[in-house]
């Protein structure tokens, strides 16, 4: 069978990697890829919401089946689109993936359900919003305040003061920071703890957990600096302890299973359930409708199960008839990034040093923002997702690092501290 991989990032890459791994497939596209994905992968040049060039592209090259990464296209209807046209796609359809599209929608289907969250309250115009904080007493009074829609991860806000509070009510709702994203906002209750990654396979019947992660959004050592889209991740995460795990499965995946069953939502593909641990306590701070970035990096080089077979299953509605297996041992991936990113950035540098870091045992270097142009050069704020697979988390993170100090670019970054959580945990 031929398939085609949709989207550009590490998490594509990573997919690629994993889905040429199975004896069903023939041929594999990736598109609009990277310079990564091209190494096993062909790629064309055509926008991921071209809907329409992407279904000819896919009768043309007699592709069985098509894999979404990104949100965007899922939220824009890519699914119900390929589905008119009989193509088997990966992925939920637009009613499904309001659970990641509306930040309204996606609340209220977890209070609804039963699903444990942080207290909301939802504003439609910038003037009740900002009359809720000015009415609030004291002075201190921390909350998220997030824009409902699409914002590239960027549409949340955690404040600390009413100040706070007003200025991103401000941002988001009136200088439109996010522009339609915040025609509506949650204003919901901050809180702490420990953050983990839960991704499961769920077919609208049947909901299979992945192992556990942990990414690290901020842009500096130590959880410090402006969150980015994730400087690196590891897998398994020791935070999540088999009672943890049991909570998710409960409190969290089986009702979410209930919920889109009573709600005729015929989700198919992988939630994704962002979680704050805290004290033995389960909240989920937010859905994604798609594999994470960089979770995917450290989750997928664990699994065992072919991924076409599950991935064909999930289509079918058959998931129950497919026997998820998991390797032992960790995943790290270090993301190595252009300096200055999340902020401005320089792109084009050369990048060498990707063959000697690949030809460690048990190393894979994921490319992000890549581009082959004589040499493979930095195209983008993530640019690599240096990655090793060993026994335990500790040599993993040495295994990544190793792979990491063999690869230069002019003013490239990355984090030094990535999976120090996971191994304060003891493992
Ligand atoms: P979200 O896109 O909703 O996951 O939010 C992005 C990030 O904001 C999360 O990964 C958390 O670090 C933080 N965040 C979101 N909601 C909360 C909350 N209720 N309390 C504390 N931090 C939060
Ligand atoms: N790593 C967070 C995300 O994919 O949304």
């Amino acid at each position: 069978m031929n398939v085609l991989v949709i989207g550009s990032g590490g998490r594509e890459h990573t997919l690629v990697w994993k889905i040429s791994r199975s004896p069903k497939v023939s041929n594999i596209y990736c598109i609009p890829g990277n310079g990564g994905t091209g190494a096993g992968a062909q790629s064309a040049e055509i926008a991921v919401n071209d809907f329409e060039a992407l279904t000819g592209f896919v009768k043309e090259k007699n592709v069985g089946l098509t894999v979404v990464g990104p949100e965007i296209p899922l939220v824009k209807g890519i699914v119900d689109y390929f589905q008119q046209k009989g193509l088997a796609i990966f992925g939920p359809d637009r009613k499904s993936a309001q659970l990641e599209g509306s930040k309204v929608f996606s609340k209220k289907f977890m209070k609804k359900h039963g699903i444990p969250t942080a207290d909301f309250k939802v504003f439609s115009n910038a003037g009740d919003a900002l009359s809720y904080v000015d009415g609030v007493r004291g002075d201190s009074f921390s909350v998220v305040i997030k824009a409902d829609g699409l914002a590239a991860g960027k549409g949340v806000i955690v404040c600390d003061s009413k100040k706070e509070a007003a200025d991103a009510v401000k941002r988001i709702m009136e200088a439109r920071e996010f522009e339609s994203a915040g025609d509506s906002i949650i204003m919901e209750d901050k809180l702490t703890g420990e953050e983990a990654s839960m991704m499961a396979f769920c077919d609208g019947r049947t909901i299979v957990s992945m192992v556990s992660s942990q990414d690290h959004k901020q842009a500096f050592d130590g959880d410090k600096g402006p969150n980015t889209g994730g400087m690196g991740a590891y897998a398994p995460a020791p935070v999540v302890t088999e009672d943890i795990n049991n909570k998710v499965k409960t409190q969290v995946f089986d009702k979410f299973l209930k919920g889109i069953r009573e709600e005729k939502i015929d989700f198919k593909g992988i939630i994704y359930a962002g979680i704050m641990i805290d004290k033995g306590e389960v909240n989920v701070l937010e859905f994604n409708v798609r594999f994470g970035d960089p979770e995917t990096q450290v989750v997928l080089p664990l699994l065992k199960t072919d991924i076409v077979e599950i991935m064909e299953a999930v289509v079918d509605g058959k998931l129950e008839d497919v026997k998820v297996e998991w390797n032992k041992g960790a995943c790290v991936c270090v993301v190595v990034a252009s300096g200055g990113y999340p902020a401005r950035y320089e792109k084009g540098k050369l990048i060498s040093g990707l063959e000697e870091a690949s030809g460690i045992d048990g190393l894979t270097v994921f490319h992000a923002g890549t581009k082959l142009d004589g040499g493979v050069l930095s195209w983008g704020g993530r640019v690599l997702g240096v990655t090793g697979v060993t026994e335990d988390l500790k040599g993993a993170i040495e295994l990544a690092y190793e792979g990491v100090g063999r690869i230069k670019f002019e003013n490239m970054y990355y984090r030094k501290d990535i999976g120090w959580k996971g191994v304060k945990h003891g493992k």
